[in-house]
């Protein structure tokens, strides 16, 4: 069904309709990103002047939107966890690519690479059960038997220089120095593995900047001190084992436009990927989602003209697809943007909360009031472009307990829809203060 029959439809069920007055100005179009072109869509870069004139638009809201946005939002978290470089993210892309379409726009598929690093189980074990560790970023792998030693204070070169740990798994506490350097001194004093003691609760999830050439384990802090005690007593043999794996992922940016727009004025965008063993419903085929329902409402409005949406891939793996976007981008491009919109994780929790730029979370609140702001807006895609100066702004619902676990597989349809008419108003208010 094409956008005006949809708003007829919702008009002749007496559903109701925002209205919305436009005004479009002189617009120059230019190019580019680096963006690589699906083979039947080739787009030349173009330089283009579109009029200036009036127009009133409808958008269709209610029900039948939500329902889609739902649907959509099921599609993805039915597939089961989306990481990044598995073959789940091409059924994933060409959903989205296929939706895109059908709303009328003309999609590209950006790739790029990246190097990932994964800790497949590591562990070290002496006398009883083994301890699960996690190896820290960087780390080599290994599996090794020998005595363990314990090293006082933090493993500083004068700590090693007290104990003998040549030919030994030397067990230091976390804390005052890097991990980095604790693993450099550990293997300057002889050391082939080292393992390390949280100083306090949880799990480490610590990286080396630079690969290690031993093997580098984290443990938790009580079983790591029980360990300490017993290794102080007696002489302890251990067995550490590093399982990781160092490979190149290649993720794909699904970026959808209407044909010959080269210069958005606004990007919205949001990860479709999640993280190992959970589907992603809230984080983030929340988001995803709402993109894409707000680029459908958009379709048939002049608004599109001046916008991109974004499906950004690798996003669990530290922003790689935002990222790759930014610097695959020209200056002038991103200088043209006024305003980069991300979702992510908008469908659990009433409240929404906005985060980002002064410029943008005051418009945002003038726009919507009763949106919340937060003070932080790091964590996501929206870091990547305004540590390249684009203004940015964060939709988000707060934080939940089913956050990266198995159980984010619920989200509520009306607060995508809620999420995208306000995330909508605010892209009015923004491009007709561009006009002003
Ligand atoms: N969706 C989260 C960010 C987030 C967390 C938003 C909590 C709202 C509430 C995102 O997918 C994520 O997990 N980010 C990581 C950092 C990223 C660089 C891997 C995070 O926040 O730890
Ligand atoms: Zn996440």
């Amino acid at each position: 069904m094409a956008p005006s029959e949809l708003s007829q439809t919702l008009v002749s069920l007496n559903r109701p309709i925002t209205r919305l007055k436009v005004v479009l100005s002189a617009v120059l179009i230019s190019l580019s990103t680096a963006c690589v072109k699906e083979p039947d869509r080739a787009i030349e870069p173009i330089q283009t002047l579109t009029a200036a004139k009036a127009q009133e638009v409808d958008y269709p809201s209610g029900e039948l939107q939500s329902n889609q946005t739902h649907a959509d939002a099921q599609a993805l978290i039915k597939l089961g966890p989306r990481v990044a470089g598995t073959p789940v993210m091409e059924q994933a892309s060409s959903y989205l690519i296929q939706e895109y379409r059908k709303a009328g726009y003309v999609t590209e598929v950006q790739p790029f690479t990246y190097e990932k690093f994964e800790d497949q189980g590591s562990s070290l074990t002496a006398n009883a059960a083994p301890i699960k560790g996690r190896a820290l970023n960087g780390s080599i792998a290994g599996k090794l038997t020998a005595p363990l030693v314990v090293v006082p204070n933090v493993g500083k070169p004068a700590d090693f220089a007290s104990v003998n740990v040549k030919g030994a798994i030397a067990l230091v506490k976390r804390g005052d120095i890097p991990f980095a350097e604790k693993a450099r001194n550990a293997a300057a004093a002889g050391a082939i593995g080292i393992v390390i003691v949280n100083h306090q609760s949880g799990e480490v999830f610590g990286t080396l900047g630079s690969p290690s050439t031993i093997p580098v384990l984290s443990v938790a802090r009580q079983p790591g001190e029980r360990l300490i005690e017993q290794a102080r007593k007696a002489a302890l043999q251990a067995t550490l084992a590093v399982n990781t794996q160092q490979r190149t992922v290649t993720g794909r940016n699904i970026i959808a436009h209407r044909e010959g727009v080269t210069q958005p004025r606004v990007i919205l965008g949001g990860h479709y990927d999640s993280v190992a063993g959970s589907p992603g419903a809230n984080d983030n085929a929340s988001g995803t989602a709402v993109v894409l329902a707000a680029a459908r409402q958009l379709s048939s409005t002049p608004l599109a003209d001046q916008t991109w949406f974004i499906a950004f891939d690798g996003e669990e793996d530290g922003l790689q697809g935002s990222r790759a976007f930014v610097s695959s981008a020209q200056p002038s491009f991103l200088s043209g943007l006024k305003a980069m919109l991300n979702f992510d994780m908008v469908g659990v929790n009433d409240r929404l909360g906005i985060g980002g730029t002064s410029s943008l979370t005051a418009l945002a609140k003038s726009t919507a009031p009763t949106i919340n702001t937060f003070g932080s807006h790091g964590g996501s895609d929206h870091a990547a472009f305004a540590a390249k100066g684009v203004p940015v702004l964060f939709f988000y619902r707060g934080q939940e307990p089913n956050y990266h676990t198995p159980k984010d597989t619920v989200v509520n349809p009306k607060l995508l829809n809620e999420t995208t008419q306000t995330a909508l108003r605010i892209v009015e208010n923004l491009l007709k203060e561009g006009e002003k």
